[in-house]
């Protein structure tokens, strides 16, 4: 398999799934959650996952981006099967290739909002660095944070938030705070953002404000995007929606 072209099994996707299933088991059940799921995103293009809570949309995106092993099935990142590969393989495409936006933020408390949004460069900034290069790492490590704080300071004003870069998240509105969840999104200028209901936890007018955003950074930079959404309404702004049912997908029309 090569590193950028996409092999039969993903068809020219960017993302791709086949034959997905998960399933927990809890004491001497099993709950099956996704079954024989088949999913595939081009680049650039948006789409939305519609489903009932508990349908299983989190487990999906995490399962997608390479957070969580599938019990069957494969998840084809150009061409590259993300669970077939090494954990440092499979990480480190996560870290350049993939932006997320969770449920609810996940920013760190003890940081400021920049430092936040800065985390996910600072990561892959180190990966291959080896040990015997040590001394070389205090002047590497001044260039990587001023070139990574500029630009998250750029994705911030993108956000709208430049001048709340010296807060804490604890002192931001629900909203603001998921505005800077977006910027840390696309720190790492990734191929595709993984958004699971941005919105979900915001006030109507807020959270449009908040979508609006992340469309706008999605189009402007030519990003994809699967986001999963509880609002029919949301799936009309992007290009294919689909309904997550019984542990598969069905398209979607509104
Ligand atoms: N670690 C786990 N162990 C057992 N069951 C789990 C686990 N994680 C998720 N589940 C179950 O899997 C199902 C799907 O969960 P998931 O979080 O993916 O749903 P969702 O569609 O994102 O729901 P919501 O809209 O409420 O966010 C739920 O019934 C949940 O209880
Ligand atoms: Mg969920």
């Amino acid at each position: 398999m090569n590193e950028t072209g996409a092999t039969s099994a993903a068809g020219g996707a960017l993302l791709s799934a086949r034959g997905l299933a998960k399933s927990y088991t809890m004491g001497d059940a099993r709950l099956g959650i996704l079954r024989d799921l088949d999913f595939d995103v081009r680049a650039g293009e948006t789409v939305s996952i519609m489903g009932v809570s508990g349908a299983g949309k989190t487990t999906l995106l995490h399962i997608l981006g390479g957070l969580d092993r599938p019990s069957g099935g494969s998840v084809f990142y150009r061409g590259q099967d993300l669970y077939g590969m090494s954990t440092g393989r499979r990480n480190a495409i996560r870290a350049r290739k993939i932006g997320f936006v969770f449920q609810a933020y996940h920013l760190l408390p003890e940081l400021d909002v920049i430092e936040n949004v800065m985390l996910p460069s600072m990561n892959s900034a180190w990966d291959g660095m080896s040990a015997w290069r040590e001394r070389l790492r205090a002047a590497w490590r001044g260039v990587v944070y001023a070139g990574a704080r500029e630009r998250a300071r750029r994705l911030l004003e993108a956000v709208g938030l430049a001048e709340r870069a010296g807060h804490l998240p604890g002192e931001l509105s629900g909203g603001e705070q998921q505005r800077a969840a977006l910027a840390r999104a696309l720190m790492n200028d990734p191929e595709i953002v993984l958004a699971d209901e941005p919105t979900g936890n915001l006030d109507a007018a807020t959270g449009r404000q908040v979508l609006d955003r992340l469309m706008a950074l999605v189009h402007e930079n030519g990003k994809t995007l699967v986001m999963v959404t509880h609002n029919a309404a949301i799936t009309r702004l992007c290009d294919r929606a689909f309904d997550l049912a019984e542990g598969r997908l069905s398209p979607f029309s509104c």
